[in-house]
């Protein structure tokens, strides 16, 4: 059934959630040890909470780029960099910003939140890669003098509107979607799989737990993406 469904898919979409790096060694934000549970995102993923305490905010981006510098992609984020090069049209969409699956080899990618390893100024706007760990200034400043920040979507910010239409778009055009280890609780990316479903794709969720999406997909495989994706590939 879902192998079959995605070694012949034509238009194959996939939506990525921190899940596919928790075996990489990164928490997750909302299951046991996940990051939402020891700090308050008002605190730390909201503009509000850069414009009163920058140097907090930066501090805790500079701790989470430090894990994800240790970290390696694994079975999951290679499979999905394996399905990239045999389907005919592939997007991969993920909500993570750690940047794995790019070191995995996927290049069909849309970055819905962003990424760590990118900065963007508050005054002119510009974004630059910056892979320094440590960083060496806290909180670090733009060659213009302003405040850098990262170059994330925070709670209560749009989607950079070309990122979520061609997100979308992809969605909509697919003939399967595969949403892989997201709780699909954070919107606009969770309505990506609804509207997959509407348009006529077949929906598999692989995910270790029950999501509000388990219920609506075709097919709702249970365990680790490490594990499950590899063998979807068999
Ligand atoms: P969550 O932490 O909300 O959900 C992670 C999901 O992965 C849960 O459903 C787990 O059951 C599942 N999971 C855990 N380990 C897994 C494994 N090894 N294999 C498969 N599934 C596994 O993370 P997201 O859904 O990505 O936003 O969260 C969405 C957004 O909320 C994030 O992008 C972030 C956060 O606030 C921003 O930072 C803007």
């Amino acid at each position: 059934m879902a192998p079959d469904w995605v070694r012949s898919a034509k238009r194959l979409c996939v939506l990525t959630g921190a899940g596919i790096s928790a075996e990489s060694g990164i928490p997750t934000f909302r299951g046991p040890g996940g990051l939402w549970r020891e700090y308050r995102a008002e605190d730390l993923a909201t503009p509000e909470a850069f414009a009163r305490d920058p140097k907090l905010v930066w501090e805790w981006y500079d701790w989470r780029r430090g894990l994800v510098a240790q970290a390696e992609p694994n079975a999951g984020h290679h499979a999905l960099a394996q399905l990239e090069s045999v389907v005919p049209e592939f997007t991969l969409i993920t909500q993570n910003v750690d940047g794995l699956h790019r070191r995995a080899g996927n290049r069909k990618m849309l970055e819905l939140h962003g990424n760590l390893w990118r900065t963007r100024c508050t005054r002119c706007g510009k974004e630059v890669d910056d892979t320094r760990v440590p960083l060496p200034e806290i909180p670090p400043t733009c060659e213009c003098g302003a405040l850098l920040r990262p170059a994330i979507v925070w709670f209560g910010e749009p989607l950079p509107p070309d990122v979520w239409h061609n997100a979308e778009e992809a969605a909509r055009t697919a003939d399967v979607l595969l949403v892989v280890g997201t709780s699909a609780v954070v919107y606009p990316a969770a309505s990506l799989a609804p509207l997959a479903k509407a348009s006529g794709a077949r929906v598999i969720e692989i995910n270790t737990g029950a999501t509000p999406l388990s219920d609506l997909v075709d097919c709702s495989l249970r365990g680790a993406a490490g594990e499950v994706l590899p063998r979807l590939l068999q």
